[in-house]
C-alpha cells in the first residue's frame, strides 16, 4: 500500500485542502531520455476504509497506470468519505473539484433512470455474471457516456458491492413481517426507497458516513449492506444480527470528469483502460476472500449470521422490477444482462 495516509484529515479540512491545491496536480517526476517526466495524478474519492478491497484495488490501479504512462498519470485514493459523501463527490466530480470518484449505482440512478436497469433485485445472478455485463461496451452501450453532456461526468465501469442483506439492532430477521415497522437505512434513490418498503420496512435514506451513528443513536434499528461494509464501518458493533436477505446484488461504478477523460492521447487511454480491466479483475478476486474474512472477524466480535425464508423476501419484491422497469432503454440494458447469464 502506497502512503496516503497524510491525506486522513477531518473532511471539511480535506475538502479545503483540495480546493487550495485544485483538481489534479502536475508534478515533475521521473526523468527519461527525453528529459523530466510530468505525472498528473488524480484524486480519487472513496467512502470506504483503507482495509476495503475497492481501497487495495483502486491504490494498485495508481501503481498501474503510472507504470503504464511511463510516469505520466497516477491516481491517488482518498478513503473514508475524506472528500464527501458519495453524493457530494458525484457532484465535485462533475463540477471537475475531484477527478473520480467510486458511487453507487444509487446515485447514478438519480441523474439517469437507464442505471436503474442494473440496479434491479433480478438483473444479476452472481458476483461473476454482473462484473462480466457491467464491464462489457457491448453491453452498457451509450450508458456510461450518456451523462457527459448533461453532468460532465464519465463511467470507466463497475465493481460488486456483492450480496446485499438486512442487519437489525434488536433480534434476527427471517421474514418480512420482521421488519414491519423497522426503520432501515437505505441509500438515497427512490428505487431503494421502494424495496425497502416492499419489505415492509419504513425506509430513511441517508449518507454511508451516517449510519454507524443513526444506528447506535437508535435513529435507526438496522441498515442494509454486504458483509465486508458492515464489518469494516463496524456497524456489527451497534446493529449485530446479520440476516441473509440478499435482496440483489449491488453495483459500485468509477466515474471520473468527462473532460479529464477527453484529455488523455489515445496511448494514454488504452494504459487507463488495460490498467482498469485489471483493477476490476483483483477487486472481484478480493472479493470473496474479504466476504469470509468479514464473517469470522463480525462473528468473532459477537454478530450473528442467520439464514432468512428466502421465498417470502423473492415474493415480496417481485412487483419492484415491473415498477421500475418502464422505459424501453431499461429493458434493452436489463434485457441484455439477462442474456449474458450462464442460467
Ligand atoms: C456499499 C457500497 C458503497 C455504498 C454503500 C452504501 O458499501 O460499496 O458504494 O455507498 O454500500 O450503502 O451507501
Amino acid at each position: 500500500m502506497r502512503i496516503t495516509s497524510r491525506y486522513f484529515v477531518a473532511p471539511t479540512v480535506g475538502l479545503l485542502a483540495l480546493s487550495l491545491v485544485a483538481c489534479s496536480s502536475p508534478a515533475v517526476g521521473e526523468s527519461t531520455e527525453d528529459g523530466p517526466v510530468e505525472t498528473t495524478t488524480l484524486r480519487l474519492a472513496l467512502n470506504q476504509t483503507e482495509e476495503h478491497p475497492s481501497f487495495i484495488a483502486l491504490d494498485a490501479f495508481g501503481e498501474r497506470l503510472l507504470e503504464a504512462t511511463d510516469g505520466r498519470w497516477d491516481i491517488e485514493v482518498f478513503p473514508n468519505e475524506t472528500l464527501g459523501a458519495q453524493a457530494e463527490t458525484l457532484q465535485l466530480v462533475g463540477d471537475g473539484v475531484v477527478d473520480m470518484a467510486i458511487v453507487s449505482g444509487a446515485q447514478l440512478e438519480n441523474l439517469s433512470k437507464d442505471f436503474i436497469a442494473f440496479n434491479l433485485p433480478t438483473v444479476f445472478d452472481s458476483v461473476e455474471h454482473q462484473i462480466s455485463v457491467v464491464n462489457d461496451p457491448e453491453i452498457t452501450g451509450d450508458l456510461y457516456s450518456s451523462l457527459a453532456d448533461s453532468n460532465n461526468v464519465s463511467v470507466v465501469g463497475g465493481f460488486t458491492q456483492g450480496a446485499r442483506s438486512v442487519y437489525t439492532k434488536n433480534a434476527p430477521v427471517e421474514s418480512p413481517k420482521d421488519l414491519a415497522g423497522q426503520k432501515i437505512r437505505v441509500q438515497e434513490s427512490e428505487l431503494f426507497l421502494s424495496l425497502v418498503e416492499s419489505l415492509g420496512a419504513s425506509p430513511t435514506p441517508m449518507a454511508f458516513g451516517e449510519v454507524y451513528t443513526a444506528l447506535q443513536s437508535g435513529v435507526i434499528d438496522g441498515a442494509e449492506n454486504n458483509e465486508v461494509s458492515y464489518f469494516t464501518q463496524k456497524h456489527h458493533e451497534v446493529a449485530p444480527f446479520f440476516s441473509y436477505t440478499e435482496h440483489l446484488i449491488g453495483l459500485d461504478y468509477l466515474i471520473i470528469n468527462s473532460a479529464k477523460l477527453d484529455g488523455l492521447t489515445d496511448e494514454d487511454r488504452s494504459a487507463f483502460d488495460e490498467a482498469w480491466a485489471a483493477t476490476y479483475e483483483q477487486h472481484t478476486e478480493l472479493w470473496t476472500e474479504a466476504t469470509d474474512k468479514a464473517i469470522v472477524d463480525a462473528e468473532a466480535a459477537g454478530a450473528t449470521f442467520t439464514e432468512v425464508d428466502s421465498d417470502a423476501f423473492i415474493e415480496a419484491l417481485e412487483p419492484i422490477v415491473e415498477q421500475f422497469l418502464t422505459e424501453p432503454s431499461q429493458q434493452k440494458l436489463y434485457d441484455a444482462a439477462r442474456d449474458a447469464s450462464e442460467k
